[in-house]
């Protein structure tokens, strides 16, 4: 008789059981930030909700931030280094091809006996990273995992750019997600349209920028370009529609909600979703952005843990998570906060 092969475990639940979060030192406020791009605080609040946000300084990299964020959430869980299976890092700003960041994130935490690569889905980064590590402690592939969305914006940003100076930021948050008697993260609702990926996207590739070094060199670093209103439109309505599949996927209704977290792109799309979802008053709504900019990736977890922190939500809360951003890429799950 043919060998069959061996399961590692039986299939189990997932959810969170620890969040951190690391937000750089320097606040910088929108008067700071009008002058360069010809811009008022009051334009800038009024399009967008940001009334300052945090940027990384020198000693603040992506890992130095990812490595804060991860070793907090890692106490607050209290799962030891050594007892995660795997180390999953959503960024977009982490400028070396190679070695994955998540790589070096586990040697210097000590997950001695982590599996571990980064995730490039932008600002959905984190709700991918949550559906991966669901599915690896449901499927048996780790016991425990290590979630992170970190991002250094302000490397990817031409200050003098009036459509993303002002709109993104720099920080970092981490989940540590584990084996549960209930579910605590439901399933994900998730995809990509790669037909309009030109609407967020670098301008130009390293091997472009090389060539350019040839003839020119002082020929500038590439930056981020964003079409403000294509991807305004898009999120505002085609993210609302994911919201609801999100929630009917879980079986649940708007009012059976407690928390709502959007990906922190604009205030003005999270009031958009807010309508387009109908959601009871009785929801808390993240409004993260105010005082921390687009943060990407790190949004997520960021907003979650200022909710949890000013007692706002609870351990316990139904949450849904909904990320979206460059790709066009875009991910929603419910989960049980930790
Ligand atoms: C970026 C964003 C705030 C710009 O707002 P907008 O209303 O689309 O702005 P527009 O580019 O159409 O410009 C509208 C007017 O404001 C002016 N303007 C543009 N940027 C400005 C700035 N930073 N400060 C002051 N005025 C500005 C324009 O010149 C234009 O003036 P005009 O009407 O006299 O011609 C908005 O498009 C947005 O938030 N988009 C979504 C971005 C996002 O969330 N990205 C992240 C996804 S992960």
């Amino acid at each position: 008789m043919r060998a069959s092969i061996q399961q590692g475990s039986e299939p189990r639940h997932a959810r969170i059981l620890g969040i951190g979060a690391y937000r750089p030192r320097m606040g910088v406020g929108n008067e700071e930030i009008a002058g360069l791009i010809d811009s008022t605080d009051e334009w800038i609040r009024t399009r967008s909700g940001i009334r300052s946000r945090r940027w990384a300084s020198a000693d603040e990299g992506v890992l130095e931030m990812a490595e804060a964020a991860a070793r907090q959430a890692l106490e607050r869980s209290g799962v030891p280094a050594e007892q995660i299976g795997c180390v999953v890092l959503a960024t977009i700003s982490h400028f070396r091809q190679t070695p994955a960041a998540a790589s070096v994130l586990a040697h210097r935490i000590g997950a001695v006996n982590a599996g571990s690569f980064d995730v490039s889905a932008a600002c959905a980064g984190f709700c991918y990273g949550l559906a991966v590590a669901k599915d690896f402690v449901r499927g048996g592939s780790a016991s425990t995992v290590l979630v992170v969305g970190v991002e250094r914006m302000t490397d990817m940003i031409d200050p003098r750019d009036r459509g993303t100076a002002f709109l993104f930021a720099d920080g970092a948050g981490a989940a540590v997600v584990g084996a549960s008697a209930e579910p605590g993260i439901g399933p994900v609702v998730w995809g990509s349209d790669g037909e309009q990926a030109d609407t967020i996207t670098q301008d130009r590739s390293w091997l472009e920028w090389r060539d350019e070094l040839d003839k020119d060199p002082d020929a500038p670093f590439p930056v981020l370009s964003m079409k403000g209103q294509a991807v305004f439109r898009w999120a505002s309505v085609s993210m609302g529609a994911v919201a609801r599949r999100t929630l009917r996927t879980s079986g649940l209704s708007p009012e059976d909600l407690d928390v709502f977290i959007p990906h922190q792109a604009n205030d003005r799309i999270t009031d958009a979703l807010v309508r387009s979802l109908r959601l009871p008053d009785s929801v808390v709504v993240a409004r993260d952005i105010v005082e921390q900019g687009n943060t990407s990736a790190a949004s997520i977890p960021l907003a979650m843990d200022s909710l949890l922190d000013s007692g706002r939500a609870k351990s316990g809360d139904l949450a849904l998570l909904l990320g979206f951003g460059a790709g066009l890429s875009f991910a929603g799950q419910v989960v049980t906060l930790p």
